[in-house]
């Protein structure tokens, strides 16, 4: 088979190294891809978001199976391009990628459907919400309607801070539209974790779970990021907790879908509030998390091209998914500044130190080549290459460590994250810590 995985992140390198492992696989390609990607499938310099460039080119090289990474160019609608090319497709077409696309369109489903989550209210002029501000509390949460690359939500604990906030996203624009919706919601307590679920239009399936990192400082503090570390299983999680999810949110989820024509096939990303009064959606969305999918991807035991294939052909119920009885821990390594700016261009050192078994996802890399004439910018010897991989966004590795138990893939992924480092390099050191919460 000949698959065209589309995007470019630790996300699709974790979907890339999977995939390859599969007896079924002939030829793997990934647009645009990333250096570390370049390792398991051959990358094609097209952006994600070029879906008439992703349509063409997946046309003329008979791609038998196409996998979306990203939500940007789901919401664009390149699952339904594709399909209409004739290219089978794993991920949700547009009508279902609003899922992710627009908060007030998950929030109405949940609502009509019953499904456990904060009482919500949306806004659409400054004037109006200005006059409800605090309508729930504080701290307030207010979020952007649409994709704002995982930034669109802002908690503020006191009204001024509040005001400036409306102000900022309905006034300045920052979100730019974005905010031109804006959904308020309850605030709400208790401890976040991730769950993915492969989806086909009878059947949910919820893989391992995972925890999240977002912040970008040890202890939960400072701004959100896209993921700063994860590890699976969650230590959260129990039968009874899984039980209720299972039968608070996963099963009326898909009988909601079934209900609104929905005809979602691909993975649902159910972001969790664990609270008190049982488990809550936070949110949804319509792709593989990041970093989540390189834990959970790291434990997978089944082939995941044939639950691709599967999922596309309506036929998930029949294939069975099997996991690894081991623990996964992957650390993000980011650029100095993230998620501010940043700067771009720094040469990676220790690629070649990690162990075996660990399994280092690039994220924001790109290979630099040096100039005829020069020595390798890696090795500064005269060796072929003449090339090096160097930084080329925030988050830049994920070093993925699985092990018996959580503290021994732990301990390994941190042995190996020491032996990797670049300017400005920074990460979190209590990824998997136990006792954080
Ligand atoms: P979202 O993009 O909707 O997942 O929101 C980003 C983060 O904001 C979440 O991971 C939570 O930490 C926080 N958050 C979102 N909604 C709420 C809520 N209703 N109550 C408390 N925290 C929230
Ligand atoms: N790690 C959170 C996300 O992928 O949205």
């Amino acid at each position: 088979m000949k698959v065209l995985v589309v995007g470019s992140g630790g996300r699709e390198h974790a979907i890339c190294w999977k995939l390859k492992q599969s007896p079924k696989l002939d030829e793997l390609y990934c647009a645009p891809g990333n250096a570390g990607i370049a390792k398991d499938a051959v990358c094609v310099d097209i952006k994600a978001e070029d879906i008439e460039g992703i349509c063409a080119w997946a046309k003329e090289n008979d791609i038998d199976l196409a996998v979306i990474g990203p939500e940007v160019p789901l919401a664009m609608g390149i699952v339904d391009a594709l399909e209409e090319a004739g290219i089978k497709t794993f991920g949700p077409n547009k009508k279902c990628a609003q899922l992710e696309a627009s908060k007030s369109f998950t929030k109405s489903f949940l609502a009509r459907h019953n499904i456990p989550t904060a009482g919500y209210k949306e806004y659409t002029d400054k004037e109006s919400l200005l006059a409800d501000v605090g309508i729930y509390g504080y701290p307030m949460v207010l979020k952007a309607d649409g994709l704002a690359a995982g930034k669109g939500v802002v908690i503020p604990e006191n009204e001024a801070d509040a005001i400036a906030a409306i102000e900022e996203m309905m006034g300045d624009k920052v979100f730019g539209s974005a905010a031109d919706k804006i959904v308020v919601e309850e605030f709400l307590t208790g401890v976040e974790a991730s769950m993915l679920c492969f989806v086909d239009e009878n059947t949910i399936v919820p893989m391992e779970s995972a925890q999240d990192y977002k912040r970008i400082f040890d202890g939960d503090k400072g701004p959100n990021t896209g993921g700063m570390g994860t590890y699976s299983p969650s230590l959260l999680f129990n039968e009874e907790v899984e039980q209720q999810i299972r039968e608070q949110i996963l099963e009326p989820t898909l009988a909601g879908f079934q209900k609104d024509g929905l005809d979602f096939k691909g993975v649902l990303f159910i972001g969790l509030m664990l609270s008190e009064a049982g488990p809550k959606v936070i949110e949804f969305n319509n792709r593989f998390g990041d970093p989540e999918t390189q834990s959970v991807l790291m434990r997978l035991d089944s082939d995941l091209l044939d639950i691709f294939l599967a999922v596309a052909d309506n036929k998930l119920a029949d294939v069975e998914i099997k996991w690894k009885d081991e623990r996964a821990v992957c650390v993000v390594l980011a650029s100095g500044g993230y998620p501010g700016s940043y700067e771009k261009g720094k040469l990676i050192s220790g690629l070649d130190d990690v162990d075996e078994d660990v399994v280092v996802f690039h994220a924001g890399t790109k290979l630099a080549t040096m100039p005829e004439g020069s020595k390798c910018a890696s090795c500064q010897d005269d060796c072929d290459m003449k090339a090096a991989v160097v930084t080329s966004g925030g988050r830049v590795l994920g070093v993925t460590a699985t092990g018996a138990t959580h503290d021994e893939a732990r301990a390994k992924a941190f042995d190996n994250v020491k032996r990797i480092s670049f300017e400005g390099m920074q990460y979190r050191n209590d990824i998997g810590l136990i006792n954080r919460h």
